[in-house]
């Protein structure tokens, strides 16, 4: 049993990705993180050649990687620093990337009458979504990434952590680490039962 963990934050004291981390620690279950900051994820370009070519993509960076460890995975958890009240340019790349999965013959289609739309390959693992905010945005945010994560990609969400933090650390707001620990016990006894 595996989490596959999604740093979002590119800045090396990330408030978001420290959450994510206390997440994936909190479960119980064995991690690994995926730190976004260390990786060269390029944004999708649109080619359609993964529509073409059994969920290839052609773009020769760490998302080849990433690909077989969301598949891997039993749980996900995604965290996003929240900018201009949305996900990160970042993030937004590495979602987008994702479409390639959807053409690889995994998983249940769509929708049956939309054979375009592909299949759903990380349809019923079980996901966490994070976001932080200095002031306000970070509810159009979470709503982003339920959809991308939830809606479109189907993992099945058990927890969605939105906080706004102001100029802290987060290492120094002791309910936010809670809500985030609590968080991440609700993910590992999720995997657990299943
Ligand atoms: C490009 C950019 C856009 C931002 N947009 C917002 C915003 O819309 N609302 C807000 O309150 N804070 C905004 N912030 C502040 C970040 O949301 C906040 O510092 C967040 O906690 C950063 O996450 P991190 O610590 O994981 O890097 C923005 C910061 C940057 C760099």
């Amino acid at each position: 049993m595996k989490i596959l963990a999604v740093c979002g934050g590119l800045r090396q004291e990330s408030n978001t990705n420290k959450l994510v981390r206390k997440i994936a620690e909190a479960s119980g279950v064995d991690y690994e993180i995926a730190d976004l900051g260390k990786l060269e994820v390029k944004p999708c370009t649109g080619c359609s050649d993964c529509m073409m070519n059994e969920g290839k993509c052609p773009i020769e960076d760490d998302m080849q990687g990433l690909y077989g460890k969301l598949l891997e995975a039993d749980g996900i958890i995604l965290g996003s620093p929240t900018y201009f009240m949305n996900i990160s340019g970042a993030v937004k790349c590495f979602i987008d990337r994702s479409l390639a999965l959807f053409y690889r013959g995994i998983g249940p289609m769509y929708d049956p009458d939309m054979p375009f739309m592909g299949q759903r390959p990380l349809a019923g693992k079980f996901g966490v979504i994070v976001t932080t905010v200095a002031g306000a945005g970070h509810e159009k945010t979470i709503v982003e990434l339920a959809l991308c994560m939830g809606t479109s990609q189907r993992l099945n969400l058990v927890a969605e952590i939105a906080e706004a933090i102001g100029m802290n650390d987060v290492d120094d707001m002791p309910e936010v680490i809670k809500r985030a620990e609590a968080a991440g016990k609700k993910l590992g006894d999720a995997l657990r039962k299943k």
